[in-house]
């Protein structure tokens, strides 16, 4: 049966745009819309022009409050009666309320080879770790930070002259390969791992 899939981003969306790109033939999985929490995101317009509705909730009317920010939030997405959402440089972290709503159903990109690297600033902190790879994961969405079960993980080399940019971008190839493979095997109910390469 066919997944209505949300994907909620911040940025620039390229991994949206991957996800987007995969979404047809037998993939069960079917954009229903992408949100933003900043109308400025260039993910957005990225999204309108492959056809694919797009909704900006902004999150800094509610300021301190998050749940009513998420309230809100998920209101605009029930709109759209998605069945998975797919975090992809959402930046916003989400509360347990939030998460218990969609638990089982949301999952994440995180770029690093979790458990290692949670937060921000993961490529440095491999490189000062001096890590021989690096990588990046797709999990379920926990209420802990880039935690949850593991989807999938790829793998990358760090090479002796990689800074924190050289290494983001050979990070982000393999997440535009990862993050579509683990949301059609998903969006089918298989929640085995995939290993890349
Ligand atoms: C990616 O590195 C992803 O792993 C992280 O945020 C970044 C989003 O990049 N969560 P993009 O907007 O998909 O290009």
């Amino acid at each position: 049966m066919t997944q209505k899939v949300a994907i909620l981003l911040s940025g620039g969306g390229s991994n949206m745009v991957a996800l987007l790109d995969s979404m047809t033939g037998d993939n069960l999985a079917r954009p229903a819309l992408v949100l933003s929490n900043r109308a400025d995101a260039g993910g957005l317009a990225k999204a309108a022009a492959r056809g694919v509705p797009t909704e900006v909730v902004d999150h800094r009317p509610y300021g301190e409050d998050r749940g009513a920010f998420e309230d809100a939030l998920h209101a605009r997405i029930m709109e759209y009666a998605p069945d998975i959402i797919c975090l992809a440089g959402f930046m916003r972290v989400l509360t347990e309320g939030f998460v218990a709503r969609w638990q089982g159903r949301m999952i994440n990109i995180h770029p690093s080879l979790l458990p290692k690297y949670r937060g921000l600033h993961t490529h440095a902190r491999a490189l000062d770790a001096g890590d021989a790879e690096a990588g990046c994961t797709v999990h379920e969405v926990t209420a802990a930070l880039d935690d949850g079960p593991l989807l999938g993980q790829a793998r990358v080399p760090i090479l002796a002259e990689d800074t924190p940019e050289t290494l983001a971008a050979r990070v982000l190839v393999a997440e535009h390969q990862l993050y579509p493979a683990v949301l059609r095997r998903f969006a089918a109910g298989d929640r085995t791992q995939i290993h890349l390469p």
